[in-house]
């Protein structure tokens, strides 16, 4: 299921503008950056495609627990060096000058012992006057319960269609996403993908960051719809 869903990644994806998006990431980091390196972590980074924009203009590093996702990041993103690990307690032995961890993957931690475990190894692997970039999951307040969803990918030799319905279960924002995928000259596939994520409060996520060592600010105005940007500098 894993290996399915590395593959198909970047197409149920491609409504996503991450060039858009690092544009906008790149701005936040000449604004609050005070180091003169330009080492780059992106933690949970996924198939790479933020590092795909990056990779110019810094020396990138990506961590993901996913060694099939990882795979497609290695194959797309040649300049950059990748490491299969967990966020919650990875360990590289160097600090970089900027962190980024987009698309609400640290939601993926789920309680918030561990996301403040994860915000503090963020910090430990920070140089002083360097950059954390963090876009969470949504709080319990900005949540929607019960919303029908759907996300379709119409490729001439591969067709895929995506419906959840979102639920709280256990304090955890909890989305079984259905799949029906086509590809040509193969049977209609079907399965089951479920996510579990934190729903962690801003005023809870600051306060942890704080604690870490982190000057931090809250951007309301992020990348994606009400989820906002966690924005801390290591002083
Ligand atoms: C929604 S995707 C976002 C990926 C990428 N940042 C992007 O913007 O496309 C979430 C990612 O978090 C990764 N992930 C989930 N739990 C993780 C963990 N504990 N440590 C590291 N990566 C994790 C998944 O494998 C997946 O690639």
């Amino acid at each position: 299921m894993y290996k399915v869903f590395a593959d198909i990644y970047d197409l149920i994806y491609s409504f996503k503008d991450y060039k858009k998006e690092v544009k906008k990431i790149k701005k936040l980091i000449k604004k609050y950056k005070s180091t003169d390196g330009s080492e780059l972590l992106d933690v949970a980074c996924g198939t790479g495609e933020h590092l795909k924009y990056l990779e110019d203009s810094f020396i990138c590093t990506g961590v993901d627990i996913n060694e099939g996702i990882l795979n497609v990041a290695k194959n797309k993103v040649k300049g950059a060096t990748f490491k299969q690990a967990d966020m919650i307690n990875f360990d590289l032995n160097k600090k970089f000058d900027v962190i980024i961890s987009l698309f609400s993957s640290i939601g993926y931690v789920q309680t918030y012992a561990n996301l403040e475990k994860t915000i503090v190894n963020f910090a430990n692997h920070l140089k002083q006057g360097g950059v954390v970039i963090i876009e969470l999951w949504f709080t319990k307040s900005t949540y929607w319960v019960g919303l029908p969803s759907m996300t379709t990918y119409d490729g001439d030799d591969i067709k895929i269609a995506r419906l959840n319905t979102t639920k709280i279960e256990n304090d955890l924002s909890v989305m079984e996403m259905h799949y029906l995928i086509v590809e040509k000259n193969k049977d209609v596939k079907y399965f089951v993908d479920k996510h579990e994520l934190g729903l962690f409060d801003t005023d809870k996520t600051l306060e942890f960051m704080k604690k870490a060592g982190l000057k931090v600010e809250f951007l309301k105005d992020g990348l994606m719809k009400e989820r906002g940007l966690y924005v801390g500098v290591k002083t």
